[in-house]
């Protein structure tokens, strides 16, 4: 009662302000616009009734059917009716210019749809999974991945993707991992903005696909790595390790951000005003709209921190959420919320101005048709060079793991049997999230062996099955009875490849595994190869970190291939053969067992570090610490050493710059690329540092022999980090810099900050 006596004390106040104020018949002052296309947005918002604005603010899925996308007849009429402003699903030149037909031929104010679309690793060509282009560490081939995924997409009547995914994962378990880039914030804050730049390339051409930031925020730090579970860290955590690549992904121009499921510290994303309006808007300068994650408002009665939707809906708007995606709650309440005064009119058309922006920077209030163009999408989508640059970003994507005695690469002339439920798959080399990617194009790892190497005697044998749908996943054990086979022809060849992994279903959204050891009985069907004596190769097809100890320990050779995308099979057979030489590091650190993780790199050093003589320190009784593959970590075919470490000056200031150089040589007999890594450690910090952290790396291509001298120049703001008052800034003390090719391998250097 005594809120309300207030509130309409300060609103009599307030309109007697007006009053005085200003004349009743002074006339409005002009806006000034210091944009030019805001003087339009608003010249059409002024035009527009409620339920327009609102279809502005609604976004819904086209149903889509076996043969093709179909809308559902409610979505047409609500097209018709300007109820619904933005479509996503619909795809291909031609059915989303049906579409666009509806907006402009049968609506009263004309403004064009806006079309989305999970274009995450590929549109019709799909390339190798997030997680897996991360480990090439090759932002050039990244962006032009996300280019070439961009100019398919919009050959496809596409405006929009919903990518970069840039959520910080250190849990294998969350199936989303597949999706990111990974455990590490520099290395996945430089993809974000690689992807952000190689989606949208010039806004306002044809070939420009808007990305979206996603998930807004910390989705990946899901408690115990279940999906859309709860998330709580401090706001230290937060800034420092979840935050960045959102901020790079702005710094890059990425003009929309999408909302993430999850909640952080008691307040859904979706309803959290320092996040998105006071961070990201206010903060960062982030112009574009902000979208939802499908029906992430609805959720928030299930969260419990409103009591209906419509109480959702108006926390969301007043949050900063621009744009309902599939949830229909500003469809279904918003206009009673203006009425009601929970929400202004003003937030509303604040919402509704940046939607009708970003259609106009697209251009599609002059040509709404521009992206539907049959011609070049059969010129564009699925193109001889397209499928030849996946080929390429996938071979930059392997990483080689182990290679006992250099069994690889293999000779093209020998006799090679190709084994495991996923030699000869096609569907699961695009993995998830595969846009339009047709299974059946994809080039199979015994399609591409045996083109590689057209002289060799080829055998194959699946030796076991896969699990094929979800709920049969830990059923019972399924069956050996085709180990058999498969041993009889490694018996009679050379040497055997072993393709296993997961399907492309076991990892990305809703695709979480308490249990990251191979699935079935892949690993058994290993060990029995394994005592054939003959050299065992083991092709992993996966989108997460596996726990693989006892395959890692008995497997002569390990190629890391993740879900390698439409020319999949191709290169892998490229690195198999040599006719590539593997460069990949891994991106996110690869388990001994489930129960060690969460396990990551830059963990902090604790009161009581490892030691193996004394019971109490920090460590399990039944296994080592460290991971069975680190972050970082990738062999060649070639050996890589670093020498000669050292910074050009011992001691440093605040405003100075310190170079660290060091000689890096081939050291073997073949060509090869070495992606060298600089790590820094702050040794004594007002708040604990982490025991390392990544702040450069360079891919380097050297000869046989060669050597060539490496320098990295740092300045304070890389040794900066966030302080429990969220200022950043960097301490004056001591900080070991370490160089190597992986996390676990380095060469260190002390310098002084002064
Ligand atoms: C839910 C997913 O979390 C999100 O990543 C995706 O973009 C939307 N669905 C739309 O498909």
């Amino acid at each position: 009662m005594k809120n309300k006596g207030l509130n309409i004390l300060m609103m009599l106040l307030i309109s007697s302000i007006t009053v005085f104020g200003q004349s009743p018949k002074a006339k409005k002052p002009t806006p000034q616009y210091k944009d030019p296309l805001d003087r339009k947005v608003d010249s059409v918002l002024a035009k527009m009734n409620l339920d327009e604005k609102i279809g502005q603010l609604t976004l819904f899925t086209s149903d889509w059917d076996v043969t093709g996308p179909t809308i559902r007849k409610g979505y047409a009429d609500d097209i018709r009716s300007g109820k619904c402003g933005n479509i996503f699903n619909a795809h291909t030149a031609d059915y989303n210019r049906k579409l666009q037909e509806i907006a402009m031929k049968e609506t009263r104010m004309k403004i064009p749809l806006l079309f989305g679309y999970d274009v995450i690793h590929g549109y019709k060509t799909i390339f190798p999974i997030p997680l897996g282009e991360a480990a090439s560490w090759d932002m050039t081939a990244i962006e032009r991945s996300a280019r070439i995924a961009a100019e398919e997409a919009s050959a496809a009547g596409l405006h929009w993707t919903f990518a970069p995914m840039l959520d910080i994962s250190r849990d294998p378990r969350w199936g989303r991992c597949t999706e990111g880039s990974g455990e590490d914030v520099y290395l996945g804050s430089l993809i974000g903005a690689a992807r952000t730049r190689g989606f949208q390339g010039k806004i306002g051409s044809t070939s420009s696909v808007v990305a979206c930031a996603k998930h807004f925020a910390a989705y990946g730090a899901a408690q115990a790595g279940r999906d859309y579970h709860t998330v709580d860290l401090s706001d230290v955590s937060l800034w420092e390790t979840y935050l960045p690549p959102f901020k790079a992904c702005v710094d890059a121009g990425a003009l929309t951000f999408m909302t993430s499921f999850n909640e952080i510290n008691g307040v859904p994303s979706t309803a959290n005003k320092p996040l998105l309006t006071d961070i990201l808007r206010k903060k960062w300068g982030f112009k574009g709209f902000i979208v939802t994650d499908y029906t992430s408002i609805n959720e928030m009665v299930n969260h419990g921190n409103v009591a209906d939707e419509k109480e959702a809906g108006e926390k969301s708007i007043n949050a900063g959420v621009d744009m309902d995606l599939q949830g229909a709650v500003y469809y279904n309440y918003l206009k009673k919320s203006l009425a009601e005064g929970k929400v202004s009119q003003l937030t509303v058309d604040n919402a509704v101005r940046r939607v009708l922006k970003l259609k106009f920077q697209l251009g599609l209030f002059d040509n709404p048709y521009k992206f539907s163009d049959t011609e070049r999408e059969k010129r564009v989508v699925f193109s001889k060079e397209n499928r030849e640059a996946a080929r390429d970003m996938a071979r930059k994507s392997i990483v080689l793991l182990k290679n006992d005695n250099m069994t690889l690469p293999l000779s093209k002339n020998k006799t090679i049997a190709v084994v495991g439920p996923l030699a000869d798959s096609k569907i699961d080399l695009i993995g998830s999230w595969s846009g339009a990617g047709d299974g059946n194009a994809c080039v199979s790892l015994l399609e591409g062996i045996k083109k590689a190497a057209p002289s060799a005697t080829i055998m194959h044998a699946q030796g076991c099955d896969l699990e094929n749908n979800f709920p049969s996943m830990n059923q019972p054990k399924l069956s050996m009875d085709g180990f058999a086979e498969a041993i009889r022809i490694t018996k009679q060849a050379d040497v055997v490849v072993v393709a296993v992994g997961e399907r492309g279903w076991m990892t990305g959204e809703a695709a979480c595994r308490a249990d990251i050891t191979l699935p079935g009985v892949q690993k058994d069907l290993i060990l029995e190869l394994v005592k054939t004596g003959k050299p065992v190769v083991v092709v992993l097809l996966n989108g997460r970190p596996l726990a693989i100890p006892e395959v890692a320990d008995k497997a002569t050779a390990i190629v890391e291939a993740w879900f390698p995308g439409t020319e999949g099979g191709n290169a892998v057979a490229d690195v198999l053969f040599g006719d590539y030489n593997p460069s990949g590091k891994l991106p996110m650190t690869f388990p001994r067992s489930v129960g060690q993780v969460p396990l990551f790199y830059c963990e902090k050093n604790t009161g009581r570090p490892f030691d193996a003589n004394n019971k109490y320190t920090s460590k399990y009784m039944d296994m080592a610490n460290t991971p069975q593959y680190p972050f970082g970590f990738g062999l060649s075919y070639t050996t890589f050493s670093y020498e000669n470490l050292s910074a050009d000056k011992p001691m440093f200031g605040f405003n100075d710059k310190i170079t660290v150089s060091f000689t890096l040589k081939n050291t073997g007999n073949r060509d090869g690329e070495e992606i060298a890594q600089l790590y820094v450690r702050d040794l004594v910090g007002s708040i604990t540092r982490p025991l390392k952290e990544l702040k450069r790396f360079q891919k380097v291509l050297l000869k046989a022999g060669e050597s060539k001298v490496i320098s990295f120049t740092l300045t304070t703001d890389d040794l900066a980090f966030y302080h429990p008052n969220l200022e950043k800034k960097a301490e004056a003390g001591d900080f070991d810099i370490m160089v190597g090719g992986s996390s676990d391998a380095v060469k260190t250097v002390r310098v002084t900050l002064k």
